[in-house]
């Protein structure tokens, strides 16, 4: 990028945030999107700046915790930054975003292609599928539809489901003995595929997503609302052989990130599709969630609602903002109590908008929040900032503010 646009775009950034820090908004909202400003504007220097020829996609901290990580494009997060540029445009106007977030996505299309894991959805639907609302429609669409065959690949008819992991030579999965793994965050990946057919026309994609989360309702979920992790299936026949966790404290816990996905996934089954049963379990989910026990008074989830050493275990912000990215969708449609949704979502983005959950512009490894968790079980990415926590609390701050309108 040529450095003088580079240089006025920093600097417009910085003085905006600035600026605003001196006014002292009263509102948490305005301070938040400043906030997110000034810590993407910093995020966008260390890209712009990097000499490697890589494009730099920032993804979370080292060891040191403020160093920045950053990702290739085949992470299931890789369009976890991308996505944040087009919501923070959305959220600011600010034209010169717009060449940045096309760079960032059109930096991970090779994705499009991946067929060895099932997060293509969340990869190309955050990043691609944001980004169409604001270019040329018809070459993003491309890579959607592309990406959505690559999905449809792990497609197994014979348990109706879409395979997440594969299990392959010693891989950690292939130890746990599972053959066909399908996780609950996979109903994060079917938006991808309803977004296909309705390009298209072609219902296939709508169908394997419909499958996969008939069958997903059927054995993910408990009586009381909440969900198993990992469902290892039979390809062949659809036996369920194993109900596990990977992610969470125990097979039978309610991680909280998982039960976030399953509101979250659901919700989306509900919008594309109208059928009713789909709203009922994100409420059913959420209805666990918004009264478990462990639940803190802030609405931030300890990293699994049953950890056993709560309140003296990690949070999980990225839960959180999954979560009230989910209510204020949720909070639009026919549910008992929607001002109760609306109240806890606000609930939630006030406490990550305050200093216990936003880093100080420049620390954190420029990410906004702190505080989530990646994987406990696997010692991996603890009380860290996310970009997937991010994506969601812009996702959140920009649903809101489309609901006040
Ligand atoms: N999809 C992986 C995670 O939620 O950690």
């Amino acid at each position: 990028m040529n450095k003088t646009l580079l240089t006025s775009i920093v600097f417009g950034l910085f003085a905006i945030g600035a600026a605003a820090q001196q006014k002292l908004p009263s509102q948490w909202e305005e301070k938040a999107v400043d906030n997110a400003r000034q810590q993407m504007g910093l995020q966008i220097k260390a890209i712009e700046s990097d000499q490697s020829g890589r494009v730099l996609n920032p993804v979370t901290v080292k060891a040191d915790r403020n160093t920045t990580a950053y990702c290739r494009y085949d992470d299931w997060r890789s369009g976890f930054f991308p996505g944040s540029m087009w919501y923070l445009y959305e959220l600011t106007g600010d034209e010169s975003l717009v060449p940045l977030a096309r760079k960032y996505t059109e930096a991970i299309s090779e994705a499009q292609f991946l067929t060895w894991h099932h997060d293509i959805g969340f990869i190309i639907n955050c990043s691609f599928g944001n980004g169409r609302r604001h270019v040329d429609r018809d070459e993003y669409e491309k890579v959607i539809v592309q990406a959505a065959r690559s999905l449809c690949s792990r497609f197994r008819p014979g348990a109706g489901v879409i395979q997440s992991w594969n299990v392959d030579g010693n891989s950690w999965q292939a130890q746990r003995g599972w053959i066909c793994p399908v996780i609950i965050d996979n109903m994060m990946n079917l938006e991808l595929l309803f977004e296909a057919t309705e390009i298209t026309g072609d219902s296939t994609y709508y169908n394997v997503a419909v499958s996969h989360a008939d069958r997903t309702m059927a054995e993910h979920f408990r009586p009381d609302g909440s969900c198993y992790h990992v469902i290892d299936y039979d390809p062949e026949s659809g036996k369920v052989l194993h109900r596990n966790t990977a992610q969470g404290y125990a097979d039978e816990s309610a991680w909280s990130r998982g039960q976030s996905w399953a509101v979250y996934g659901f919700t989306v089954c509900y919008r594309k599709t109208g059928d009713r049963k789909y709203l009922d379990q994100a409420v059913a989910t959420l209805s666990f969630m918004k009264n478990h026990a462990s639940l803190p008074s802030d609405g931030i989830p300890y990293w699994d609602m049953d950890a056993p050493g709560i309140p003296d275990e990690p949070r999980d912000v990225s839960s959180a903002a999954v979560l009230a990215s989910s209510l204020y969708e949720l909070c639009g449609y026919s549910v008992e109590n929607p001002k109760e949704y609306r109240q806890l979502a606000d609930r939630i983005m006030m406490s990550l908008a305050s200093d216990e959950y936003t880093a100080k512009p420049g620390e954190n490894g420029r990410f906004i929040l702190m505080h989530s968790v990646g994987s406990i079980p696997h010692k991996s990415e603890i009380d860290v900032p996310l970009n997937y926590a991010d994506y969601y609390y812009l996702e959140a701050l920009l649903r809101r503010r489309n609901l006040d309108k």
